[in-house]
């Protein structure tokens, strides 16, 4: 084998650290060298222990079989690897073997469920920013296959790749935001690639307009500010908040089935501070009463319930029954509740002036808090758009949501927080 990489590559190849674990995403634009370096990597590790056990996934098992496989095979055929001899490829288990014993498994994370019994030395991780956070988080936990006694300097190794994302999405959080010592981005512009034909990237500036290019062929973040519905919300908004079971505790509901989304909150004459959210898929409201009470079973206060006003107690839309669910429910447990709701919905962006205003005033004056347990909340402020150029809600579609799931949590946890600001804090505008 005869390969001279590139700097970017090197760099993710190379492990510049001492712990355990090593997590590195090579954030690379059109053609950069992810999947050569992926694949590379993998083969490395099954020649260099022996008897490892890999898993190579992506979102769906066509992009890992028509792109990953093919840079195994590619790289295979260039050490002089034979099939039959050196290792050997099962399709039926989707499974490249070692002489050495080495197996590399290819699998899309479809049901990540599938995926918990396995025991694992490195898994690789095609396009991660198309991957939930959920599925992430669950292959950290399979990292912890028994090491041999012959493997010198293992480290586990968990290393994707992925454009980088148009949204401010996990792999920005976790790799640049709240980044740990042994989480590595590694950044491959496009045009480092000195492999891809000559002209190659004027053709892509021909193409694409200037912020595409920065993000697809610079690899650089996108401007993760730019369009945002909630303006000026910082680090500062987010705080620790202790839930206090003597207070009065608003639940401040988006009666969506799927999912539902409910934000929990204490206030005072002037602030909001939000604690908690119960946000679930495909289920009903009763079903979230539950959850409620089973994370809140001894509170004190009072519970006043806030949200859509298509729920108002004159009309008998469904909301309305939905209402009529929690009280009922509540009151069956001793709770003492009240409904607080507008008498009719106010147009979308009064209610987004209202939440703005409280996130920070004019005067710098900062009124809303939220805790990090409120992920979804948080994950609609850094992300809820409007559609360029114009001012409505870049609402994801359904065929949008298909390809990525973590879509469908977009617009409906943000609801249902600002029902409550604008009950109590209203803007006309
Ligand atoms: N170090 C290298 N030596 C030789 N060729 C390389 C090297 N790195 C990348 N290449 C070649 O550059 C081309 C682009 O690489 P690759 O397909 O890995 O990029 P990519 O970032 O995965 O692209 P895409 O965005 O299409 O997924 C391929 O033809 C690959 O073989
Ligand atoms: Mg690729």
């Amino acid at each position: 084998m005869d390969y001279t990489l590139l700097k970017s590559q090197r760099e993710f190849l190379e492990i510049p650290h001492k712990y355990t674990l090593d997590v590195a995403v090579y954030q690379g634009g059109y053609g950069s060298g992810k999947t050569f370096a992926g694949s590379l990597l993998g083969i490395l590790l099954c020649i260099k222990f022996p008897g490892i056990r890999g898993l190579v996934g992506a979102q769906t098992y066509t992009l890992v079989r028509d792109t990953t496989l093919q840079s195994y095979f590619e790289h295979l055929d260039n050490i002089g690897f034979k099939e039959g001899a050196d290792y050997c490829w099962s399709s039926s288990l989707q499974k490249l073997s070692f002489k050495n014993g080495s197996e590399v498994l290819f699998r899309h994370f479809d049901e990540p469920n599938k995926l918990k019994s396995l025991n694992l030395g490195f898994v690789e991780i095609e396009e991660m920013s198309d991957i939930p956070y959920e599925t992430f988080k669950m292959l950290l936990g399979r990292m912890r296959q028994r090491k041999k006694k012959s493997w010198k300097n293992f480290t586990y190794r968990i290393f994707g790749h992925t454009n980088p994302e148009m949204q401010r999405g996990w792999v920005y959080k976790v790799f640049v935001e709240n980044k740990s010592p042994n989480y590595r981005l590694i950044t491959a512009p496009t045009t480092q690639n000195i492999y891809l034909p000559e002209g190659f990237c004027e053709e892509l500036k021909k193409l694409y307009d200037e912020q595409y290019y920065k993000v697809f062929v610079l690899a650089q973040n996108g401007d993760y500010n730019s369009g945002l519905v909630v303006k000026d919300f910082s680090s500062e908004n987010i705080k620790q908040i202790t839930y206090q079971p003597e207070m009065d505790l608003h639940i401040s509901c988006d009666f969506n089935v799927d999912p539902m989304s409910w934000v929990l909150a204490h206030k005072t004459e002037e602030k909001v501070f939000y604690f908690d959210e119960i946000v679930m898929e495909n289920t009903t409201t009763s079903k979230a009463c539950e959850e409620f009470l089973h994370r809140y079973p001894n509170h004190k206060g009072g519970i006043i319930i806030n949200g859509d006003a298509s729920g108002d107690n004159r009309s008998c839309t469904s909301e309305y029954t939905n209402y009529v669910i929690i009280k009922k429910k509540l009151l069956s447990y001793g709770y003492d509740v009240q409904i607080h709701i507008r008498p009719y919905n106010p147009p979308i962006k009064s209610r987004i002036a209202a939440f703005n205003a409280r996130v920070r005033n004019a005067e710098g004056g900062i009124c809303l808090y939220i805790d990090n347990k409120c992920e979804k909340l948080l994950y609609n402020i850094y992300n809820l758009r409007y559609k360029e150029g114009t001012s409505r809600i870049d609402i994801p579609t359904y065929q949008q949501i298909k390809q990525s799931k973590e879509l469908k949590f977009l617009s409906h946890p943000f609801d249902a927080a600002s029902y409550l600001v604008d009950f109590y804090w209203p803007i006309t505008l």
